[in-house]
């Protein structure tokens, strides 16, 4: 069987004659790395894909509802005691795990490493966001006797990058053997015509498939399996910029232990109706996020009739989950969406070419849309001013100034007892 000429099918098949192309113009090693490379793309998939770009997001046939939540803050004190109590019981039997989604590329604040070696500028000295992550689990652990499992996901692009840089600061002292990296997959990247982007190593382009990836990449990577062993009964998954996440909140578990839920998640209010955050609704029937660039204005700015926001409870990647619920969104296909980015390639002439558009799709899964593979969530209204200081942009709005104002004033606050 002759490997190229099938690869040459197989691309004319899929119109990427610019390949082709390619092919015939490398070096043999080169070649064979290519062509192993296109033996792994699901071309089908990838022009489902692109068909989709075209296509508008259907909101409208579906049955859109707001969502019910309980408020941390007007808990009864025993509903809140009888959480703390659950909560805590699991963490101290080494029934938890945290994860922590750290495979973005973090392009809008303008950092070059990966997100987590990020420096915030706070206390004099600064802080990573890492530091801030593992300090934080340090402190649950001292608070419940035990070591939480700490399973870190990178992207092909930051995985070395990020594995030096928590070797180099010995893992902010954190047990080594409980910190567990893998990492997330990748899909290639698709130009306005259907065609794939080649990268400078004239191989195709591929970049991380989104944070919905974090389910079938635990299971790939084998970290699912660790958990079982380790007897883990609840997973929390986070983000890896919001510097006043609890990793390890016992109300947020006891409640969805009491309510006997597969999966919870802790909001915040939205600040205004075009902040960008994902909303919570109930979509026919099962939890949903709709994701800020994708909610219709009307529903942006749509109100109850108390006055509040209808669709105000906000995703604040603060998600919690049985081991059975992990293990059975590992499973499923979740659905892609489409991002129109600025991706430079290697064109015909072995030119790179650096847009100043866009010019290419970028395909995402999100770890939110695993939630209508369920019947309910528990969501936990948190209160934004101990929960949620994302560092996100390079000024304003969810800027390191923003995040350190808020890290600093959560701090006194604790200090205080207040
Ligand atoms: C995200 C949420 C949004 C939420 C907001 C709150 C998603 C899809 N969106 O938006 O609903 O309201 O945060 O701050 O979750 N990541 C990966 N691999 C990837 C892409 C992202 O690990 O391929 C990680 C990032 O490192 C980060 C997190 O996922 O920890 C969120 O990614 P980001 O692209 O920053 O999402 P936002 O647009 O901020």
């Amino acid at each position: 069987m002759d490997k190229t000429q099938d690869t040459i099918d197989l691309l004319k098949e899929y119109n990427q004659h610019h390949i082709i192309n390619l092919l015939s113009k490398i070096e043999e090693k080169e070649k064979e790395e290519l062509i192993e490379q296109i033996s792994n793309i699901d071309f089908d998939q990838i022009m489902e894909l692109y068909d989709n770009t075209k296509k508008e997001i259907e909101i409208k046939e579906n049955k859109i509802e707001s969502t019910s939540y309980l408020d941390k803050e007007k808990l009864t004190k025993e509903q809140k005691e009888e959480f703390d109590m659950l909560g805590e019981t699991a963490i101290r039997k080494g029934e938890y795990a945290v994860v922590t989604m750290a495979g973005g590329q973090g392009t809008r604040l303008g950092h070059t490493g990966p997100k987590g070696t990020f420096k915030l500028d706070v206390y004099g000295k600064g802080k990573y966001l890492f530091e801030i992550l593992a300090e934080n689990l340090k402190e649950a652990n001292q608070k419940y006797e035990t070591i939480i499992p700490w399973y870190i996901m990178t992207s092909k692009e930051n995985n070395e990058e990020t594995v030096n840089f928590l070797e180099k600061n010995n893992y902010f002292g954190y047990s080594q053997k409980d910190i567990i990296i893998f990492t997330q997959s990748e899909l290639p990247l698709v130009d306005t015509e259907g065609k794939l982007l080649i990268n400078k190593e004239m191989k195709i382009k591929e970049a991380s498939d989104g944070n919905g990836g974090t389910y079938s990449s635990l299971r790939a990577s084998g970290s699912l399996a660790d958990m079982k062993e380790r007897g883990i009964k609840w997973i929390f998954i986070g983000g890896v910029d919001n510097v006043l996440l609890k990793m390890a909140d016992v109300t947020l578990l006891g409640m969805a232990i009491k309510k006997g839920v597969q999966i919870a998640s802790k909001s915040v209010v939205k600040a205004n109706p075009h902040e960008k955050v994902g909303v919570f609704c109930k979509m026919n029937n099962h939890p949903k996020v709709i994701e800020y660039a994708e909610l219709p204005e009307k529903m942006a700015e749509e109100t109850d009739i108390n006055g509040e926001l209808k669709y105000g409870e906000s995703h604040i990647m603060c998600n919690l989950y049985t081991i059975d619920a992990i293990e059975k969104v590992s499973k499923e296909a979740l659905m892609y969406h489409s991002a129109f980015k600025k991706n430079s390639y290697i064109d015909e002439n072995g030119r790179e070419i650096i847009p100043e558009e866009p010019n290419s799709y970028k395909f995402e899964s999100f770890i939110f849309d695993a939630f209508e593979f369920f019947d309910d969530i528990a969501i936990l209204r948190g209160k934004r001013e101990d929960d949620f200081a994302p560092v996100k942009n390079k000024e304003g709005v969810d800027s390191p100034k923003t995040a350190k104002e808020l890290y600093e004033k959560y701090w006194e606050r604790q200090k205080r007892g207040t």
